[in-house]
């Protein structure tokens, strides 16, 4: 509520850079005796405005390989729960996203896939529809990842089981965008196997001129590469990959997290050098984009979380990973990325839904940046510290 009265005078909330801010200004080394004040100037123009869907929110392909056991997708709980983070999209992919093989007909369903061994596992028809039922009902629009990896003997895509899901769901007039292939770049880590930013641009092409031929898809979206964050050893793929596909994607997509969920301790949550990885990392990128002159395309964290491999047990889904959470959303949206994709609805450590479908506490900061909806982003805020 106390957030209202930010409010600037064309109704634009300022939810993101304050609690930003308020941040920034807790962490500056300032000892929790000193009195400490944000003025926001309500005047100052903003010098970026966020899409409504900005916050967007993820499922993980594992929820489908392990038969949609903690995802109960007719529970009107749960579609409650996500409604409340609408507008936004849904999507739909991960690791074992590129082991998903999809069977319109088949009635078996999987249960329990072993993420460890990534085996591959069927999506039946059935369970696609009620998947975007839920989402249809949530009013969240889904972006559904293709599995890159089935390939065939000359190294280019095979996408025939993709044109049958293609298909189905143009039959079922589904309202949907596409990604193809998760963490590309982390293939040979995953999967010990290898596509390369020239193929995988190909078959992104290959992907749109699918679409094109489907009245339901030709104004249907596309995303990627989904990499994971820049490092000494991927620097390059998502540069040469855009080099290559710039022309087909509709946005330029990666995943962010921190730390490793299996080593992070409470202190890695208030570090601020921790923080300030983010910043560093949407740098890279967007240098990356530029170099090869694709500016113009707009930057998504497609995936991202506090911290890998699940998440922080007892950390991720606590009050304290809020911060690293607003201050991702804050600096995200003040280095203008487009869209922060929120990993993951349930499921997990990082969860923002319990077992129940009940809110985990670090969903507080997202209900109060919805109910603010839209964001501006200002430069104008001081903090002014009191002496004591
Ligand atoms: C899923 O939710 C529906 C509607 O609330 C309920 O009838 C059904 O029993 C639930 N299924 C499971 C497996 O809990
Ligand atoms: C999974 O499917 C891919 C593509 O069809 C195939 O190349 C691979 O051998 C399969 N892997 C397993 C473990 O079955
Ligand atoms: C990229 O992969 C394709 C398919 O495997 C292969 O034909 C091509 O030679 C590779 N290109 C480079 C530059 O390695
Ligand atoms: C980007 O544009 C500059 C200036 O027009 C040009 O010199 C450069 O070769 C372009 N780079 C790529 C990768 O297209
Ligand atoms: C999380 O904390 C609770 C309460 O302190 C404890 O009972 C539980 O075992 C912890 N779980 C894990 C996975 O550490």
């Amino acid at each position: 509520m106390w957030l209202s009265q930010f409010k600037s005078k064309k109704g634009q909330a300022l939810a993101v850079p304050l609690l930003y801010w308020i941040f920034v200004v807790t962490c500056d080394g300032i000892s929790a005796d000193d009195e400490q004040i944000v003025q926001i100037d309500r005047l100052a123009p903003a010098t970026y405005h966020t899409r409504t869907n900005f916050l967007s929110i993820t499922l993980d392909s594992s929820t489908i390989g392990n038969g949609f056991n903690v995802f109960n997708m007719t529970d009107t709980k749960l579609i409650k729960m996500m409604g409340h983070l609408s507008p936004g999209f849904l999507r739909v992919g991960g690791t074992l996203g590129d082991r998903l093989y999809f069977s319109p007909d088949s009635v078996e369903v999987d249960k329990n896939v072993d993420l460890q061994i990534a085996t591959n596992f069927t999506m039946t028809g059935a369970q696609w529809l009620q998947l975007t039922d839920l989402a249809k009902q949530a009013n969240l629009d889904v972006i559904f990842q293709l599995n890159a990896l089935m390939r065939l003997s000359d190294g280019s895509w095979d996408y025939s089981n993709a044109e049958t899901l293609i298909s189905f769901s143009d039959e079922h007039k589904l309202n949907l965008d596409w990604e193809l292939g998760n963490e590309p770049d982390i293939f040979h880590q995953q999967f010990n196997e290898e596509v390369n930013t020239t193929q995988l641009a190909k078959d992104f092409a290959t992907l749109r001129s699918i679409l094109d031929k489907y009245e339901t898809y030709k104004e249907s979206q596309l995303f990627g590469p989904d990499t994971t964050w820049p490092s000494e050893g991927n620097k390059y793929y998502i540069r040469d990959f855009v080099k290559d596909a710039s022309h087909v994607i509709d946005a330029v997509t990666w995943h962010h997290y921190y730390m490793n969920g299996h080593t992070a301790k409470a202190e890695d949550f208030l570090n601020p050098k921790i923080f300030d990885d983010l910043s560093a990392h949407i740098k890279i990128v967007k240098d990356a984009a530029k170099e090869v002159n694709a500016s113009s395309v707009p930057i998504w964290l497609g995936e991202t979380s506090s911290a890998y491999g699940g998440g922080a047990p007892n950390l991720s889904d606590i009050f304290i990973a809020s911060f690293l959470w607003v201050d991702k959303l804050g600096v995200s949206a003040k280095m203008g990325l487009e869209l922060v994709a929120r990993q993951s609805i349930v499921d997990y450590n990082y969860a923002l839904l319990d077992k129940s479908y009940n809110p985990n506490p670090i969903k507080q900061p997202q209900i109060i940046f919805y109910s603010c909806m839209p964001v501006a982003v200002i430069q104008h805020v001081h903090s002014l510290i009191k002496e004591q």
